[in-house]
């Protein structure tokens, strides 16, 4: 992969510059990726691998956790070998190990911050216990100068919230989803159209020649208080629809619809905490994700901003669904602050960004069923 460069001043910047490598193994990706981190705070992806394991799950229409470990574990050592190959790096080279700690399948997870915690023995550096989540936060920095604070849609498979960012342990959640991630949304109502997993790229594809306002899907919260989401009744009428198309133009139709009006709930809420947006913040706003690969998504949010006066920002589509890039670039702002983690660091299935608020407001019930996040 060709190295990105982005350029931001930091106040916090020390004399050298750091390498890290970053592992990423939460759901169904094995990712390693290598990110320098200059004194001036810029970043360079020096390499990101990628290995998905969307063939080993496609024939159960989801992602199976018991086979993701599996996969981990067999492939999380070639592909750090070759993150760092492809850097043109030696393992005694790296300043720091960093790795996803949670939220995720807990089987992956262990997969990878055990192999993480193995080389930061071996290897006499620090390890860093990323929260999935502030990844995809500091994502939009691997591509371009994004200050803090910033107003961040977390929008993946697995999340859907709306944050206040003011900088690394700094994150204010202001809303969340009730019931699905639109993420999830989207591959749900993919899989009844049998459209394949996951579902988000192959109904946006299907969409490109379809009427957005064909159908009339219900819109659950719209121009209601707050900033949460809400998923399920938009699924379920999509899905109740499906059974009844007729051709290639009405499947059409109905995933521009769909999308359409995921779009335009995510356009609410996050219209609605810009309204409330403290004066005294600068007015930047950041998309990060799986869903921030959505062109439809895209569009409206830059709409928003323009019309708002919020800067607009996105991380490049490579770093949009999950990679171990942004891992690399969390653990190097922690690294820079002191922030590294003891060798008994946990893996957590659920880990909230906002413990404070997810602890006060919990919007779901503990257990299997509840949010990761
Ligand atoms: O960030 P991510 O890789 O994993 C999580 O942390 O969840 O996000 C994956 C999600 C999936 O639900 C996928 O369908 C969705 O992002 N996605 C998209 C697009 N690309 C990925 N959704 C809509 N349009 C896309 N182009
Ligand atoms: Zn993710």
């Amino acid at each position: 992969m060709t190295p990105a460069s982005a350029d931001y001043t930091s106040t916090d910047a020390p004399a050298t510059s750091r390498v890290v490598l970053g592992i990423e193994t939460s759901c169904d990706e094995t990712a390693a990726a290598v990110v320098r981190r200059e004194p001036s705070g810029a970043l360079s992806v020096l390499s990101s691998v990628v290995l998905s394991q969307i063939d080993a799950h496609a024939a159960f229409g989801g992602v199976v956790p018991e086979i993701a470990a599996r996969a981990h574990v067999e492939a999380i050592a070639p592909v750090a070998r070759r993150a760092l190959a492809e850097a043109g790096m030696t393992p005694s080279q790296l300043d720091a190990i960093a790795a996803t700690a949670g939220p995720g399948l807990i089987g992956g997870v262990m997969v990878g911050l055990s192999f993480a915690k193995a080389m930061a023995v071996g290897l006499k550096v620090p390890l860093i216990a990323v929260n999935h989540l502030e990844g995809h936060a500091v994502s939009a920095r691997l591509g371009a100068a994004c200050d803090y604070p910033f107003l961040l849609l977390l929008v993946s498979g697995g999340h859907c919230q709306i944050l206040k960012v003011e900088g690394i342990g700094a994150m204010t959640r202001l809303g969340t989803t009730l019931d699905d991630a639109a993420g999830e949304a989207f591959d749900k109502i993919a899989k009844v159209m049998g459209l394949g997993y996951p579902g988000g790229p192959a109904l946006e594809a299907l969409a490109a020649s379809g009427d957005a306002e064909r159908f009339e899907l219900p819109r659950a919260l719209l121009g209601r208080a707050g900033c949460d989401f809400s998923f399920s009744g938009l699924k379920t009428a999509a899905a109740r629809m499906v059974p009844l198309l007729q051709g290639d133009q009405d499947r059409a139709d109905l995933a521009a619809s769909v999308q359409s009006a995921i779009a335009r709930q995510l356009h609410d809420r996050v219209e609605r905490a810009m309204r409330d947006w403290p004066e005294t913040l600068a007015r930047r706003f950041v998309v990060a994700g799986g869903v921030a690969a959505n062109g439809c998504v895209r569009a409206r949010l830059t709409a928003l901003c323009e019309a708002q006066g919020f800067s607009f920002h996105a991380p490049p589509l490579a770093y949009c669904t999950d990679n171990a890039a942004m891992i690399a670039a969390s653990g190097l702002e922690r690294l820079v602050l002191g922030l590294t983690s003891p060798l008994d660091a946990p893996a957590r299935p659920r880990w909230p960004l906002d413990e404070v608020t997810a602890a006060l407001s919990p919007v779901h019930r503990t257990g299997r069923k509840g949010a990761r996040a």
